[in-house]
């Protein structure tokens, strides 16, 4: 193993001393324009700079990175794709397919990216056996959030399973507190959907309606109380809820004007910056039930000229899997490390028991990727399921023929 980081560390020495000449530019695309994804993201910003490196930012604002990903298409159809992009999940071999993706393996290779990452999350950084993106973190979807002094006002205990989710929300609408903290935004809607899948219906089908598609588990009772549930939920929305980002969503629960938000952990960056300690202002929970829902933030980068902006790309892609980059920037982004070897010392109890679950899902076989994070599907699949959910939380729509619209959707987009 020591032989191996010496070995490790010689190479990266000579790859970029190849690369000494240049001064290292990029421009990278990203949706982190929150209060904690912009502190995360700054600390990338900051370690690129100490390097002597040059950064040009393209922020592209929009929860779920929707916007971003139409920004990159436009760039890309142009001739003129950013050096480093935000991509995540099948997308990334999507568009390594169309020959558009620089193979980074020379950086990875001399940092030992195999020693350190887990298989599922490196399997999403490889294409045709390259390296051709960098994780940065592992996010959980599935949790709940909430504030505690909300809960205790009301006399309320986290809740357990959905029954005690209704009952402890119907509470809080009774005592004039919004229940559940949403944004109306297809993403936002398809997270919501996606907890409620594994939570109500299990691993088995999660993985049978979500990443197989199965048409019989598309259409099963077991997909109609999931659409039962989403009814029951979008009576517990407030008003106002139609197009809010989720931050601010988020921020509803931070300063108690709701209880609850279900959202993946980046909720979590957020209660961070406002400078709320889990436990004392908010609790965070896993949803009911079995498994684990992850999403794996990463960078890709695009084929593009130049020494300069090549040299720009591999320091990147080095700096993200660094070790203490990775602490700093979760610790602030509210997701754990993907890398394995970092300590969790400094970390809080959420993301230790995010850790600790992530483990035991892996073990059992119930590590599930995200399908409203872009993890498990092609963007024609996920983009076809989205669309029936957000119909149907949007309208009276029964789950009859939710189901229908679902398994005719996903059979049409294949
Ligand atoms: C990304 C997170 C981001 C969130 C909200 C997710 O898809 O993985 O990094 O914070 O969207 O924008």
């Amino acid at each position: 193993m020591r032989k191996l980081n010496v070995l490790a560390a010689s190479s990266m020495a000579a790859l970029l001393a190849g690369a000494a000449a240049a001064e290292p530019q990029v421009e990278v695309l990203h949706w982190w324009t929150s209060g904690g994804e912009a502190k995360s993201v700054a600390v990338l910003q900051q370690e690129f700079a100490e390097r002597g490196g040059t950064w040009t930012d393209m922020p592209v604002a929009g929860g779920g990175g929707d916007a971003a990903m139409t920004a990159l298409r436009a760039r890309v159809l142009s001739g003129n794709a950013p050096t480093a992009v935000q991509l995540k999940g099948p997308a990334i071999q999507e568009w390594y397919e169309e020959g558009v993706l620089s193979d980074i393996s020379d950086v990875a290779e001399a940092q030992g990216w195999s020693e350190v990452l887990p298989e599922a999350i490196a399997g999403h950084m490889k294409c045709e056996g390259a390296w051709c993106a960098a994780p940065v973190n592992v996010h959980r979807v599935d949790w709940i959030w909430a504030n505690a002094k909300v809960l205790e006002d009301a006399g309320i205990e986290m809740p357990t399973t959905w029954e005690a989710f209704n009952a402890a929300a119907q509470t809080l609408q009774e005592a004039g507190v919004v229940p559940l903290a949403h944004g109306g935004q297809a993403w936002q809607d398809a997270t919501l959907f996606e907890v409620v899948a594994l939570s109500l219906g299990g691993p088995e089908f999660y993985k049978a309606a979500l990443v197989d598609l199965d048409p019989e588990a598309l259409k099963s009772d077991q997909m109609k109380a999931v659409f039962d549930q989403m009814r029951t939920l979008r009576g517990f929305v407030d008003d106002n809820f139609s197009g809010r980002e989720w931050n601010l969503a988020t921020a509803m629960v931070i300063n108690g004007e709701a209880g609850f938000q279900i959202m993946g952990d980046w909720a979590k960056g957020e209660f961070a910056a406002a400078g709320k300690t889990p436990g004392e202002d908010f609790l965070c929970a896993s949803a009911p039930g079995e498994g684990f829902l992850y999403n794996v933030d990463s960078f890709a980068m695009f084929e593009v000229d130049g020494e300069d902006r090549v040299a720009g790309q591999k320091l990147l892609a080095e700096l993200i899997m660094g070790p203490t980059f990775q602490e700093t920037f979760n610790l602030n982004k509210g997701s754990i490390p993907a890398r394995t070897d970092v300590s969790l010392d400094k970390f809080d109890s959420c993301a230790h028991t995010s850790s600790e679950e992530m483990q035991a899902s892996a073990d059992g076989g119930s590590l599930l990727p995200s399908y409203a994070h872009g993890m498990a599907l092609r963007g024609a699949q996920a983009g076809a399921i989205t669309d029936v959910v957000t119909a149907h939380f949007n309208s009276e729509m029964s789950s009859d023929e939710a189901v229908q619209m679902l398994a005719d959707a996903v059979a049409n987009s294949m």
